[in-house]
């Protein structure tokens, strides 16, 4: 496995891969690697024969008063997982590798970026694009790996590739969960017990949305009502930052489930601010 920490070296590797006519599948991480980052791995490795991984704490989408400083750093245990999970090459570089002190250029998805956590986290969704363009320019992937438990992040990407005309397929992968149900998430363990034991909140709302739904409820805000009554019952240290019902590609909030929709959410602990999201079709539900 190659680790490399700078440009110049990642595009060395790649040259070489290219040229023998490979195909490239790239996992973006800001690692603190878990069971999630490696089913992208996973389903990464099954479609190309050279996997990269990066692991890179993008201090671009961290707002002022966010957890940048405190995010886990685990890169010793990362390079193990990468290791056992066939990754070709890491991508590790400094901070200073990746911007230079003078850079200039941003990358807006707009409308796309600005609701649900681009609306309590401005600047995220921005600097996601440009560090996700720049590991794309870097790498040249022909396919790149995400996780749908970041729903509008999978969308926001999708939006720049497709905008920019990127020349790369973007994969979103399934949610990987924890036994009990837990979106599985790098910041999980900031959860004080009790505040884990409460995150369960998360799922349990979305499993009662889904059974009413099922049974023939239609309205957003009658989901939306009793999902938030279940997490004031259920998760009294969470504070809900959103729920939304939405329509699966533009996002937008639907006041029906006449279709497809996702349902998303952001539920803040003292310690951690989560997401979860479900995609429920009524059409398949027979109610
Ligand atoms: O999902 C993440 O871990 C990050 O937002 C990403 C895509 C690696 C960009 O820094």
């Amino acid at each position: 496995m190659i680790i490399a920490k700078t440009v110049e070296e990642v595009r060395d590797a790649i040259r070489q891969v290219r040229r023998q006519g490979q195909r490239i599948g790239l996992v973006p991480t800001m690692g603190a690697l878990h069971a999630g980052h490696y089913s992208l791995m996973g389903a990464a490795k099954a479609d190309c024969p050279f996997v990269a991984v990066s692991i890179f704490v993008n201090p671009a989408q961290f707002g002022p008063n966010e957890d940048l400083a405190k995010y886990p750093r685990t890169l010793e245990a990362d390079l193990a997982g990468c290791r056992e999970h066939g990754v070709s090459l890491v991508f590790t570089p400094e901070s200073a590798a990746m911007y230079a002190p003078d850079a200039a250029t941003s990358i807006h998805v707009a409308r796309l970026s600005e609701h649900l956590c681009g609306a309590s986290r401005k600047g995220h969704f921005d600097g996601v694009c440009i560090v996700v363009a720049k590991l794309f320019n870097i790498v040249l992937p022909d396919k790149a790996y995400f996780g749908a438990k970041d729903y509008q992040q999978a969308s926001v990407i999708g939006r720049m590739v497709r905008d920019l005309d990127m020349p790369l397929e973007i994969v979103v992968c399934p949610i990987i969960r924890e036994a009990d149900g837990l979106a599985m998430s790098s910041r999980n363990r900031y959860l004080s017990p009790q505040e884990r034991q409460q995150a369960l909140a998360l799922i349990g709302s979305l499993h009662l949305a889904d059974k009413l739904a099922k049974a023939g409820q239609r309205e957003s805000k009658a989901l939306i009502g009793a999902m938030r009554q279940h997490i004031a019952t259920a998760a009294p240290l969470g504070q809900i930052d959103y729920i939304e019902v939405m329509d699966p590609d533009s996002l937008s909030p639907t006041d029906r489930l006449d279709g497809p929709v996702v349902i998303a959410l952001a539920v803040k602990f003292s310690s951690a601010r989560l997401i979860d999201n479900m995609r429920i079709d009524p059409t398949r539900l027979g109610g």
